[in-house]
């Protein structure tokens, strides 16, 4: 007697859909002194008292500049098509403007090469938050200058990279880069000021758009597009208080980013509520902004649940360690409602999807950790992908969050992501049972039938 294959295997998706596996320089690069690196806000941010929950930095992570060629081996025996990174601005630009740092583009060159060597197309990230320093000091993301500089930036990258990757995303999660950073003051450069965080949100686009325009000019290969955090929103109760909080959320959270992009405008219900906060738009910004791109990046963790008297947290669910409620349900609903509310709307990646759990016992005899919550929850969400494939919506990938552990922002390094377990004492990398069974998936053979 056989076994019952497992239902969900690479084959029930489209077959060109890309399988892939995701990180972020800042998260995992560490060598932040090397070849002319500038100084990025985190660099600063985390050296601020009490920032970081475990008082750690970025100084070595998971010390990837120098390992990269054994991650990238173990990303060829996972099996996966595809790797997405991220550049760090200030490895190419220690002070983000003037002449490239050919040392900081060699490294991103070398790495680029070494995935087409292994046969995994490289996805390129340009902005996962590593603004440099000297930018913030001029006001940051509020500064319109630093959307010039951006562009600049780009361009600079696109020339050397551009033609060897296969897409490359301007923002990574512009909602954390201004609100999350500017309003709520949990990330760099840690303030609590609205009016500026509504400022950051528009330079980020600002910046998007204007990096869109110099990389056309470059005619390149790859796709090119933007990566959101979306965060579905939905009401706790039927009650019109409740249903006006969730429109709420989902406004200021999905709608502030979405609407300008795929429709050249600013939500009026969040413009209101903001007033005298609201973003100063010069004319054509919204042109530049809503400029065509190739693929939307989407970043999915979990849903939010509102109320009048604000969040709720269904009692029921279970939760991940960054106590996000598991709900895949959500991801199928978001897929299916950007298919129907943006006619604009081009091909979605999955750009991130993953879950922190404590692996609290670490690896086993075998050298091997078991993270069965995890495995659910790639399960889950794979098949959540799956039926908003079925129900028609265009998604042409998927990158599980993250690789390998790695530096969480504020929550230093106590939250695990990886599909491979990290030893921070001595920078081993340990297979999880949850990357055993993405290499199950990719490899399975179709089920008989
Ligand atoms: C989204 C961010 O892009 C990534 O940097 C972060 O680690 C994950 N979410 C998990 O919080």
């Amino acid at each position: 007697m056989t076994a019952t294959p497992d239902p969900l295997h690479r084959a029930a998706f489209p077959a060109d859909f890309t399988f892939g596996v995701a990180t972020s320089s800042f998260q995992i690069e560490g060598a932040t002194n090397a070849d002319g690196r500038g100084v990025s806000i985190w660099d600063t941010f985390c050296r601020e008292p009490g920032r970081i929950h475990d008082g750690s930095t970025g100084d070595v992570a998971c010390d990837h500049y120098h390992r990269w060629p054994e991650d990238l081996n173990l990303m060829r025996d996972l099996g996966v098509d595809a790797y997405r990174f991220s550049v760090a601005w200030p490895r190419i630009q220690a002070d983000g403007r003037g002449p490239a740092n050919t040392k900081g583009l060699d490294f991103y060159d070398r790495l680029v090469d070494g995935l087409l060597e292994r046969g995994l197309q490289p996805h390129m990230t340009l902005y996962h938050w590593d603004l440099p320093q000297a930018l913030q000091d001029i006001g940051g993301w509020t500064n319109r200058d630093v959307a010039l500089r951006f562009a600049e930036y780009a361009r600079i990258v696109a020339e050397r990279l551009g033609g060897r990757v296969r897409s490359i995303a301007t923002l990574n999660e512009p909602w954390c880069s201004s609100i999350l950073s500017y309003q709520i003051g949990e990330h760099a450069p840690g303030l609590r000021d609205r009016r500026a965080a509504v400022a950051a949100a528009h330079g980020l686009l600002l910046g998007h758009g204007l990096a869109m325009r110099e990389m056309r000019a470059l005619t390149l290969d790859a796709d090119l597009g933007i990566v959101l955090n979306l965060n579905p929103a939905y009401p706790a109760s039927d009650r019109p208080e409740d249903v006006a909080a969730a429109r709420f959320v989902d406004g200021t959270f999905n709608r502030w980013f979405l609407d300008p992009i795929l429709r050249a405008q600013y939500p009026q219900d969040i413009v209101d509520a903001y007033g005298a906060d609201a973003p100063d738009v010069h004319s054509g910004d919204l042109d530049i902004i809503a400029a065509p791109i190739d693929f939307m990046g989407v970043n999915y963790y979990s849903r939010s649940v509102s109320s009048a008297d604000g969040a709720i947290r269904p009692s029921t669910s279970s939760y991940t360690d960054m106590n996000w409620e598991v709900y895949p349900q959500g991801l199928t609903d978001l897929l299916v409602r950007l298919h129907h509310d943006y006619p604009n709307l081009p091909p979605i990646m999955i750009t991130e999807n993953g879950a922190a759990y404590p692996d609290a016992d670490g690896p086993d005899e075998h050298g091997i950790v078991h993270d069965p919550e995890r495995v659910q929850y790639f399960q889950q969400h794979l098949g959540a992908t799956l039926n908003a494939i079925d129900a028609g919506v265009r998604v042409t990938g998927y990158f599980a969050w993250s690789f390998m552990d790695n530096f969480e922002w504020a929550y230093g390094y106590k939250k695990r992501f990886g599909l491979f377990y990290v030893n921070y004492g001595n920078q081993m990398r340990h297979w999880k049972d949850s990357a055993r069974w993405y290499q199950t998936f990719l490899n399975a053979a179709p089920a008989a039938h």
